[in-house]
């Protein structure tokens, strides 16, 4: 869809990282933006921001957990602007999982699977009746990651399983729009090429107390920044892209209707093809052995 001035986009986890990012970027387009998170601090402090710089922004406090919360979201929504024409359900966490997947807590999966997975469908059922109902052109971005969107992680499982839904999800999505012939469309996004310097690996900021562990971590929670100087040590570089570039990719892709928001990117494309041949071939994934670790 051509995105114009005076148009509304709605943006989940818009209080940090991709979401405050494609925030900016669609009021720098002259969209109105509804911006939701469950973090009410951030949250407050980017709209007051927004709003000083001349954008239009409603800022609506939002569990995306919780479907009466997305309900509520957007009754605000329309109550505000009338339509919505970008929905982007980026909200996300990490899992805070540790050791092997069978270690794993059910409340571990249980959040994750609350916001990454529950959180995109609570976006879909909230606002795509309305959206089809209203007759305007529409588009729907689900934020994904490579990590599980494109191939395992099992460094990192129960949040690649959630990505990997979100993929599946949009897919789906995307063909029931086509049966019935919407003028919206959708997207699926995956991050990057490279990292991003987000609050991601903080998220247990943000963990409920409903899905709080039940036993303690045997190792503290490492930031992004720890990990860094621990890669830098061992002699590896790494790559960061920032997140301007993200919401960049986003509204090129809106604007030509590309359902796979996927970076160029050469060690992308590899791991595509080596989990497809392996499926192909119906020959193990040997893909995986690098990620056999300790
Ligand atoms: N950072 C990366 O490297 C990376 C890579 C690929 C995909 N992603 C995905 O991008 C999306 C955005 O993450 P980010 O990296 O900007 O992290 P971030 O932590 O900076 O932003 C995520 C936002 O989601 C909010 N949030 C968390 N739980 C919520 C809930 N229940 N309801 C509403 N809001 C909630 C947080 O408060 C936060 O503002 C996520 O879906 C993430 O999985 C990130």
């Amino acid at each position: 869809m051509r995105l114009a001035r005076g148009q509304t986009a709605v943006v989940t986890g818009a209080a940090s990282g991709i979401g405050r990012a494609l925030a900016h970027r669609f009021a720098a387009a002259g969209l109105r933006v509804v911006l939701a998170d469950i973090e009410e601090a951030a949250l407050a402090e980017t709209a007051a921001q927004m709003a000083a710089d001349g954008a239009e922004v409603l800022a609506q406090v939002t569990d995306v957990a919780d479907a009466d919360s997305v309900l509520a979201l957007a009754d605000a929504a329309y109550g505000a602007f009338d339509a919505v024409h970008v929905l982007c359900n980026n909200a996300g966490v990490g899992s805070g999982a540790e050791g092997r997947i069978w270690e794993h807590e059910a409340r571990d999966w249980q959040w994750a699977f609350s916001v990454n997975v529950w959180g995109v469908f609570h976006g879909i059922q909230a606002f795509i009746p309305r959206m089809i109902a209203g007759g305007e052109p529409g588009h729907v971005v689900n934020t994904s990651s490579g990590d599980g969107g494109i191939a395992p992680l099992p460094t990192a499982s129960v949040y690649a399983v959630t990505k990997a839904a979100v993929v599946t999800m949009t897919e789906s999505l995307y063909a029931h729009l086509r049966a019935e012939t919407t003028a919206i469309g959708a997207s699926v996004l995956f991050p990057g090429p490279h990292m991003l310097r987000t609050g991601l690996w903080e998220s247990h900021r943000n963990r409920p107390q409903r899905y709080a562990k039940q036993r303690p971590r045997r190792n503290p929670y490492r930031t992004l920044t720890q990990w860094e100087a621990a890669m830098k040590q061992a002699g590896r570089e790494v790559a960061f892209t920032p997140v301007e570039q993200v919401a960049e990719h986003v509204v090129e892709g809106i604007g030509a209707d590309r359902f796979w928001m996927l970076p160029a990117s050469e060690h992308s494309d590899r791991q595509i093809r080596a989990r497809a041949q392996s499926m192909l071939d119906r020959a193990n994934p040997a893909y995986l052995e690098s990620f056999i670790l300790d």
